[in-house]
């Protein structure tokens, strides 16, 4: 199985993304500072695991203070987390795994120090195996949603190395193809950052799933040519009206499906459901450096001089979305009350 990020008594344990496909190599952040690092620079990344890693950074900050009183333990939970939430706007699981973590705190009854640090570890680690769980009760409830055969498209990466494990948008995949479903997958690359081509590619080809990447821009012609049955995605933020912000690219591909008559659908876990945001306008989305653009593997694309946009995601309008799938079942439209559902709903889940 593939471990993305993992708790250890040295530090968080990541799978250094950057590095994929070529190299599988593992990095361990000893400090909260050194996890910000690592969501910031995309060595962790996909928004259930930015979530999971910064409880584990949270936690880790924690365990390493000097503080001698709770409330100084807590002034140095609030500048923990600030530097945290200040690593990638978008992705509302940041967000979600730091109200929790202070949460947590806030609730804990007997509070010597040691014991808030052991509880808040304790926590970090519980989102890290709900979250697995979380991504294996979408593939139960998504995989009926699935062709029994034929293409089905993603885009960017919302698979194992997205999550603490299994995937939303492979997960749903792989409990497909588990119940003996006959699915060619068509990665798209993602531009600029190609998590499609290095990271799907990568894990889909370990588990010996059939998949084609194909350059974004030839995600329209694969549907009109009927290689297409249907497209699953994942999502950063979803807002309470059903709108879905994603990994840039990911509107076109829904709009795409419209006109191709085909189902788009977005698994995500509950933790990327926004019910304080009332629609896709209100998702701040990451601008990332332009050189990710301009540049490819180093080399200059571009003329000096020229502008160059990187906005690292897109809002889907709800209209486009066929169906939500959740670990606590299938959201459908209207996505306002179906989502408000599920979100208040009792937490049925075994890890
Ligand atoms: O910039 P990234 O690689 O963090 O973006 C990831 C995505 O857009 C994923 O599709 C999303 O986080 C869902 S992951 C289960």
């Amino acid at each position: 199985m593939i471990q993305t990020l993992e708790w250890t008594e040295q530090g968080v344990r990541f799978l250094d993304q950057t590095k994929l496909p070529t190299q599988e190599i593992y990095l361990t952040c000893k400090t909260y500072e050194q996890v910000a690092d690592a969501i910031r620079t995309m060595i962790v990344r996909g928004a259930p695991a930015i979530g999971v890693a910064a409880a584990m950074g949270i936690a880790l900050g924690v365990r390493a203070s000097k503080a001698e009183t709770v409330g100084e333990l807590k002034r140095d939970l609030d500048r923990i987390c600030e530097v945290i939430g200040r690593t990638r706007p978008t992705a509302v699981n940041l967000f979600w795994a730091i109200q929790r973590m202070k949460e947590k705190f806030e609730g804990l009854q007997i509070r010597s120090l040691a014991h808030i640090q052991g509880e808040l570890i304790g926590e970090a680690q519980r989102m890290h195996a709900e979250d697995i769980a979380a991504n294996q009760a979408m593939g139960r409830h998504g995989a009926g949603l699935m062709p029994s055969s034929g293409g089905v498209l993603t885009h960017c990466n919302a698979g194992a190395l997205a999550t603490a494990g299994y995937g939303t948008a492979l997960g749903v995949i792989r409990a497909a193809v588990a119940q003996g479903k006959k699915i060619h997958v068509y990665a798209d690359e993602t531009r600029p950052f190609l998590q499609g081509a290095r990271l799907t590619a990568w894990e889909l080809m370990k588990d010996g799933i059939p998949t084609t990447v194909i350059s974004d821009n030839m995600a329209g012609a694969m549907m009109k040519q009927g290689k297409i049955a249907a497209i699953v995605v994942g999502a950063d933020r979803i807002a309470a009206n059903g709108d879905v912000a994603n990994k840039i690219g990911t509107y076109s591909v829904a709009v795409l499906a419209q006109e191709n008559h085909l189902p788009f659908y977005v698994a995500a876990p509950l933790s990327t459901v926004d019910l304080a945001c009332p629609d896709g306008s209100q998702i701040p989305i990451e601008q990332r450096n332009p050189e990710e653009v301009s540049h490819i593997a180093g080399k200059q694309m571009v003329p000096d001089g020229v502008a160059v946009e990187n906005p690292a995601f897109d809002v889907t309008p709800s209209k486009y979305v066929a169906a939500i799938i959740t670990e606590r079942g299938i959201a459908r439209p209207p996505y306002a009350q179906s989502l408000r559902q599920f979100a208040g709903a009792e937490a049925n889940l075994e890890v």
